[in-house]
């Protein structure tokens, strides 16, 4: 087994770390208490090739491997959240899936300025009344001849407006259950799609949540992704992808926050010496980078099977629920050691705590990860 990282590996990891020092860094706190999202980074992201890689480059993507795109995310999570989170999202949920999914005319139109980071997409599962339980679509795509009639409500939509492309999941055929479900791609400015309410969020506040309703949207057929009735199966297997791109982000958040720890232990002084060499901190920073490096082992694996043909629903589901909780232990554990300094907004790491715990709910709840491993131990 070898835990070494390539070359080309490496050097992702540095550019990764310089973009988020050098453009993320300056501004984070006012995009977070502001809610501005950071489209001159998401731009520069494009220009850096990380909006798009994992796609081939005959797509306008990197050609880079999964491994590569998590130690990106780790690294931009450090510093912000809110853009990795969109980051994420267009490589792992809307890139992803059309280059798996998607017809040739579809990739050429809709993947190649999403890789290139001309453009940014969405991904639209959630509904008022259907999140975790995912068959339970209420917005309707009736089959209209040449095109579908799309009707309903999406509700907590990353990138909601900064996108200009979005994958929509709807119910075709009430009557067949999850083969009843269609994906499909819908563009921005399309009469009766309203990117309506954004959401006034506890953490990644510099990413833009919204609802969407869409009112008699037509559709073209041409942008159904997959054969009829893929469109549960496709929003699985993306999000089963996608579930390791926010695994890297939960162990982003928490080494963020265990690396602000460290450097503040030796500064802050009490009784007379660096609070790092009071044993009781010394346990705090000992258990927070054994729990990191755990929760990059289980991350890295998830992203190895991707990479490497082998099934990573179950070691995803394992690498996100594992990687969030760390990262909600750790970002308390980084306020506790600031003390009154972690519990203001300059020290970096209540942003922290407040990014973490989406991270145990989007893309599949800490609950739906535990379901999926389950079921796995379970079925036979
Ligand atoms: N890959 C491929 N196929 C899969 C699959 C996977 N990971 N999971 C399920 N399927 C298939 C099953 O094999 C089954 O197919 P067959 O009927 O042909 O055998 C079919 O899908 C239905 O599967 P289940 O019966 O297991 O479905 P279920 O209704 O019991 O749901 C679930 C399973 C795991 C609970 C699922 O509903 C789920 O993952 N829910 C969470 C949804 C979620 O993650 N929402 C987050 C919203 S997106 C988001 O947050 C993005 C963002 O903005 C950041």
């Amino acid at each position: 087994m070898n835990f070494e990282l390539t070359e080309e590996q490496l050097a992702v990891k540095e550019a990764a770390r310089d973009f988020a020092i050098n453009e993320c860094k300056a501004g984070v706190i006012e995009r977070d208490r502001d809610q501005i999202v950071g489209h001159e980074q998401l731009k520069k992201l494009g220009e850096l090739g990380f909006m798009g890689m994992m796609v081939d480059p005959k797509y306008g993507g990197s050609g880079m491997d999964t491994l590569s795109y998590v130690l990106a995310m780790e690294e931009i999570s450090k510093i912000d959240a809110s853009i990795s989170v969109a980051m994420s999202v267009n490589n792992s949920l809307v890139c992803w899936g059309l280059e798996s999914f998607g017809s040739e005319d579809q990739k050429q139109k809709y993947l190649v300025p999403l890789a290139t980071g001309q453009k940014v997409g969405a991904f639209c599962l959630s509904e008022p009344e259907a999140g975790s339980d995912a068959t339970s679509q209420r917005t309707s795509a009736i089959d209209n001849g040449d095109h579908y009639l799309l009707n309903g409500t999406k509700n907590w939509i990353t990138n909601g407006s900064t996108a200009s492309t979005y994958l929509v999941i709807a119910q075709t055929d009430a009557d067949k259950g999850h083969r009843g479900i269609n994906a499909f791609i819908v563009e921005k400015g399309w009469s009766g799609f309203e990117i309506s309410a954004k959401e006034d969020k506890l953490g990644i506040r510099g990413s833009d949540t919204h609802t969407l309703v869409f009112t008699d949207v037509k559709v073209p057929k041409e942008n159904r992704i997959g054969e009829d009735g893929f469109g549960f199966k496709f929003a699985m297997k993306t999000l089963s992808g996608g579930r390791i791109g926010i695994a890297a982000q939960a162990l982003g958040i928490a080494a963020g926050a265990y690396e602000l720890s460290l450097a503040y232990s030796k500064e802050r002084e009490t009784f007379g010496k660096p609070i790092s060499e009071h044993q009781a901190i010394q346990f705090k920073l000992a258990d927070m980078a054994l729990e990191i490096d755990a929760a990059r082992l289980l991350v890295h694996r998830a992203a190895w099977h991707k990479d490497n043909g082998k099934d990573y629903s179950v070691s995803g589901a394992m690498a996100k629920l594992n990687a969030s909780e760390v990262a909600m232990k750790t970002t308390v554990e980084a306020v506790q050691i600031h003390g009154g300094y972690g519990y203001v907004k300059e020290y970096h790491v209540e942003r922290l705590m407040r990014d973490a715990k989406i991270t145990q709910i989007y893309e599949g709840t800490s609950e739906i990860q535990r379901i999926v491993i389950a079921r796995n131990i379970l079925k036979d």
